[in-house]
């Protein structure tokens, strides 16, 4: 197996930035040679985001962001990595061409500080041997200090003909099993060819991605605890909105010119990369959406409205957000349904055996949440559905606080509908997905009318797509749809299952701290629970707990919510919820906890 070290570039891009030469227009040997006799040992690294340096890099390399902050001796590496690519991209600039390769967050992966970067040539690199000769010789320079050295990822984007450029044979090597330790992941275009291995999740090495992090609030460093409400945004993910503004910004699908078709590609990208990281069998059932509620929407006011009828039954549980009742309330108010309720117990956990009572031939839907918001319960949710389906009755799964905490299989979990929202899992605000099967999908007619979701249409009669076109109609978000590919990249780059073990021992931590606070009630203690930590100390108002966090610069939710039947299951009217991500650390769940014991002595 060969070796991918494309760290070296990345230091390369950066210094020649750093070295003004982002204007050039190609790579003078006497830059090269000049670049060769620096010594970069001391070389400090700018933390800084580059973009559209084109003539920066070898012909065609258009933009790219990464976060460097640290030094390496780079002179005999950046003279064969640029000796390499300058060989091989030679003169033909006009076939062989990558216009996509990016690098994402190679978290300990690169030598230590390069995080990420993408970049999207409009030229020519005949990459099936430019990698190898290149990142070669820079691994040979890199030595063998793999776990510190090692790319995490390594992608070719969509539009970069892969069959063309990659021989077979590399191929065939790349989709072998990677025991190499140096290589924790690579893509070509889409196509994961070798998975994370052996890493570890550091957090604070992955702040460094999130440039909130570092802001301060009322003096102080701010500790973002409002996970659950809405998650931050990595630079990848912010860059890449940027980029396509900058430079593929175009409606989609109806138009023959060059934009039209970097656009729908980085769209329908985008729509793969939701796919695969929930494991649908196919785009098809994949619709973009605003979010979590409007998919429950358009589920309840298509399929809903076309096939249930006075007397039906849905059932949701205790734990739901308002956004899983309220839409079945409209439609149950409309058509004359009944709502019936699966109990939970004190804990916050549902009550199985209470809900299987529930089923009778009146039954047509199961709609519940993966993990409760107010809570933080994980419900048991493939058995959940194996007895709906037993039953003959169709489930939802809300998927809006599983998504960012757990690996979700939905060809294991098996529901007809599965919704999320991308700015829960580090993506845009304005942009999420519906999961539907494609039959289930195809089977259900449209819920709003417009351009994009018709075959054909007639002053008389209209024809719909096929899903998922039948449920876009008009122009979507398209922008934060790329956006939310760029968070799902960023999150296979740190491994989801590596964010749910870090979580689970955070929140451990947190669990155990709290519960030595005089006097407080924690709200949901589930054996099963995902980054949320409700609470109430009695005699103090829950506002009054969130004010004293945020002048501390610590950001909670105090409230309700938006799920008042559970908090008033348990008792309450209101909690103070910190919501944990894989960002925050174990110091400043300290902070925390530091000022609740002063509240409560004070
Ligand atoms: C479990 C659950 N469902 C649905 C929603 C609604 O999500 P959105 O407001 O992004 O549509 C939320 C938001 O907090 C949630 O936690």
């Amino acid at each position: 197996m060969m070796r991918w070290q494309f760290s070296m570039v990345l230091k390369l891009v950066n210094i020649m930035s750093t070295n003004n030469l982002a204007q050039s227009s190609h790579l003078d040997p006497q830059v090269l040679a000049d670049l060769a006799n620096q010594n970069f040992s001391d070389f400090q690294l700018p933390s800084n985001s580059l973009s559209d340096p084109r003539g920066a890099l070898p012909s065609g390399v258009a933009s790219h962001s990464f976060q460097p902050n640290t030094s390496l001796d780079l002179a005999a590496i950046a003279q064969q990595v640029l000796d390499s690519l300058q060989q091989k991209a030679g003169d033909d600039l006009s076939t062989k061409n990558p216009s996509s390769l990016s690098l994402s967050d190679p978290r300990g992966a690169l030598p230590t500080g390069a995080t990420s970067h993408a970049f999207q040539p409009p030229t020519s690199l005949d990459v099936s041997v430019v990698p190898q000769q290149a990142l070669g010789g820079a691994q040979q320079q890199a030595g063998h200090d793999a776990l510190a050295q090692n790319p995490s990822s390594l992608s070719f984007g969509r539009s970069f003909g892969v069959e063309q450029f990659i021989p077979n044979s590399l191929l065939s090597d790349l989709s072998n099993p990677v025991n190499d330790p140096l290589v924790n992941q690579i893509f070509l275009g889409d196509i994961q060819l070798a998975k994370p291995k052996n890493t570890t999740l550091d957090p604070l090495l992955v702040r460094k991605d999130f440039p909130i992090l570092s802001e301060r609030v009322n003096g102080r460093q701010l500790v973002w605890f409002d996970n659950a409400a809405t998650t931050q945004k990595p630079q990848s993910v912010i860059d890449r909105i940027s980029y396509f503004y900058e430079h593929e910004n175009s409606n989609i699908h109806r138009a023959a010119h060059e934009l039209a078709a970097r656009a729908t590609d980085a769209y329908e990208g985008a729509r793969e990369k939701v796919r695969a990281f929930i494991n649908a069998k196919s785009v098809n059932e994949i619709v973009f959406v605003r979010g979590t509620t409007e998919a429950i929407n358009l589920v309840s006011q298509s399929w809903g409205r076309q096939n249930l009828k006075e007397g039906d039954e849905i059932i949701v549980s205790n734990l739901e957000h308002h956004a899983n009742i309220v839409p079945w309330q409209l439609l149950a108010k409309e058509k004359g349904l009944r709502i019936r309720v699966i109990p939970v117990n004190d804990d916050g956990e549902l009550l199985l055996d209470e809900y299987q009572k529930l089923f009778n031939s009146r039954t047509k839907l199961v709609s519940f949440t993966h993990v409760s918001n107010a809570l933080g319960t994980i419900t048991p949710a493939k058995k959940i559905i194996e007895i709906a389906h037993a039953a003959g009755v169709k489930v939802l799964l809300d998927g809006a606080q599983s998504i960012s905490h757990m690996k979700v299989d939905l060809q294991d979990l098996n529901p007809d509908w599965f919704v999320f929202s991308g700015h829960k899992v580090f993506g845009p605000t304005g942009i999420g997905a519906l999961y539907g099967k494609e039959d289930l999908l195809n089977a259900t007619q449209p819920w709003q009318g417009g351009g994009n979701m018709i075959q054909d249409v007639t002053f008389e009669h209209t024809k719909f797509h096929d899903a998922p076109s039948r449920f876009e109609a008009g122009t979507g978000n398209i922008a934060d749809a790329v956006g939310l590919g760029a968070a799902i990249d960023y999150v296979n780059s740190v491994g989801i299952e590596l964010i749910d073990q870090y979580e689970h021992q955070l929140l451990q931590y947190a669990t155990r701290l709290l519960k030595e606070v005089p006097g407080i009630r924690l709200i949901g203690t589930a054996k099963h629970k995902a980054s949320v930590l409700s609470f109430v100390i009695p005699g103090i108002k829950t506002e009054d707990i969130g004010a004293a966090l945020n002048k501390e610069g610590i950001a909670v939710r105090s409230g309700h919510h938006c799920a008042q039947p559970i908090l008033r299951r348990m008792g309450v009217e209101t909690t103070v919820r910190p919501s944990l991500a894989f960002y925050n650390t174990c110091q400043e769940v300290d902070k925390m906890i530091a000022v609740l014991h002063r509240i409560r002595s004070s």
